[in-house]
């Protein structure tokens, strides 16, 4: 009976001590914060041309020089001078820069993939390209339907082995993967662009919003579960929407008023639809990403944060906004018998709006730095940590 019980109580001694042992682990932890990251192994990629890393360029037309100058020396069918969000969120995780899926040379897709094609929009629209102001055929769902594909494919490729196993991403990947989604941008200024009215614009959302639900849900069915989804920008403070409605209403920092209200409007039922899909799909970590608040200070507060003529084109051409719509940056206008090419402005570090849709690079690198915090995130989650449902 004796040398039972101190048998017992040995046990226990050690039972105990081997609880206390996890629970300082566990605090330490919790302190420095290593033990909640999500260590991603890959990213999959869905959206428009603020996250297209060469999609829409290996499908029809790659943008060309100055596009890519300034970080890959080359376009590299990025909108933009140099790199994306979606390159600072995959760098985040060091991992490699995302590989378009419809890009069949060189592509490497060990670490994920990316969807996204520029002038995408969530629902089909009636002029697609390449007819005059036409958007990508490439649509939210199609992009849906390719990474369905990509799934299945990728992995009977994968089992051929050789060099073609270490371009496949493994099966688990798919599972344990950040979803990214930035996409809407083009379903309200596309729309603006066929004259479609900001009341038309206005009423065709709850519709836009029902779709990119639906194929939300559609990720998660094929075992998606750790969601960054981005909401949309102020577009009416691009130069695009503000030369094109010249007359619209602006606000104190001279962003077209109406048109950043329909884009706020998209924001706020994107957000509602996301607060009933953590209800309906239970295992699924969704983050909204308040987008909109920091592209938004880049333009209310530039000076604030280094950046200076935020509503003006770095490379582009003419009036107020050094934009113009017959002529892009890269391009080559007549001018008074002489051949301009329009060329990109010299204080690129400094400057907010790359070609009068698109950001510079070093708006992208601030907008990274903000949003990667969680501070703008709903749940309030760090995008390392977008794993969980809920902050710790
Ligand atoms: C694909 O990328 C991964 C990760 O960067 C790398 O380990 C692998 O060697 C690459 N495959 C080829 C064929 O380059
Ligand atoms: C073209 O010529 C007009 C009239 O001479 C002049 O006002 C304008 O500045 C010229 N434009 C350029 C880009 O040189
Ligand atoms: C406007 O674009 C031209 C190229 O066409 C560029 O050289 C110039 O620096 C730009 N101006 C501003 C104010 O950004």
């Amino acid at each position: 009976m004796t040398s039972n019980t101190t048998h017992f109580l040995t046990i226990n001694k050690f039972h105990v001590s081997f609880v206390l042992f996890f629970i300082v682990l566990s605090i330490a932890s919790i302190v420095n914060g290593s033990g909640n990251e999500c260590n991603f192994p890959a990213i999959f990629n869905f959206g428009d041309s603020n996250s297209d890393t060469g999609g829409m360029a290996a499908a029809f037309v790659q943008p060309p020089t100055p596009y890519g100058e300034t970080y890959f020396n080359r376009p590299t069918g990025r909108s933009s001078d140099g790199r994306l969000i979606i390159d600072f969120i995959a760098d985040s995780f060091g991992l490699p820069f995302l590989s378009a899926y419809l890009d069949s040379l060189g592509a490497n897709y060990s670490h994920g993939g990316n969807f996204a094609t520029a002038s995408s929009t969530i629902k089909l629209t009636p002029i697609i390209l390449p007819q005059l102001n036409g958007q990508s055929p490439f649509l939210l769902g199609i992009q849906y339907a390719q990474f369905a594909q990509f799934k299945v494919r990728t992995q009977f490729i994968k089992q051929q082995g050789g060099v073609f196993a270490t371009l496949m991403p493994k099966k688990e990947y798919f599972h344990k993967a950040l979803y990214t989604i930035d996409i809407g941008q083009n379903d309200l200024g596309g729309g603006f662009y066929r004259v479609m009215t900001i009341q038309q614009v206005t009423a065709d959302v709850p519709e836009i919003v029902k779709i990119f639900k639906i194929n939300v849900k559609a990720l998660y069915n094929l075992g998606a579960r750790s969601f960054w989804i981005h909401n949309t920008g102020p577009i009416g403070c691009l130069p695009y929407i503000s030369l094109k409605f010249i007359f619209a209403e602006r606000d104190q920092y001279g962003c077209a008023k109406q048109y950043n209200e329909v884009a706020q409007h998209f924001n706020l039922k994107l957000k509602e639809a996301l607060d009933q899909l953590r209800e309906e799909l239970p295992q699924a970590a969704i983050t909204y990403v308040d987008i909109y608040s920091v592209k938004y200070s880049l333009f209310s507060n530039s000076a604030k944060y280094g950046f200076e003529q935020p509503l003006v084109t770095c490379c582009g051409f003419g009036g107020e906004y050094n934009y113009s719509t017959t002529v892009g940056c890269g391009q080559t206008i007549e001018v008074n018998g002489s051949q301009i090419l329009v060329v990109p402005c010299e204080n690129r570090p400094k400057r907010v709006v790359w070609d009068g849709i698109h950001y510079t690079e070093a708006a992208n690198k601030f907008i990274f730095d903000q949003i990667s915090t969680g501070a703008f995130s709903d749940p309030p989650i760090p995008l390392n940590m977008a794993c969980h449902r809920t902050s710790i």
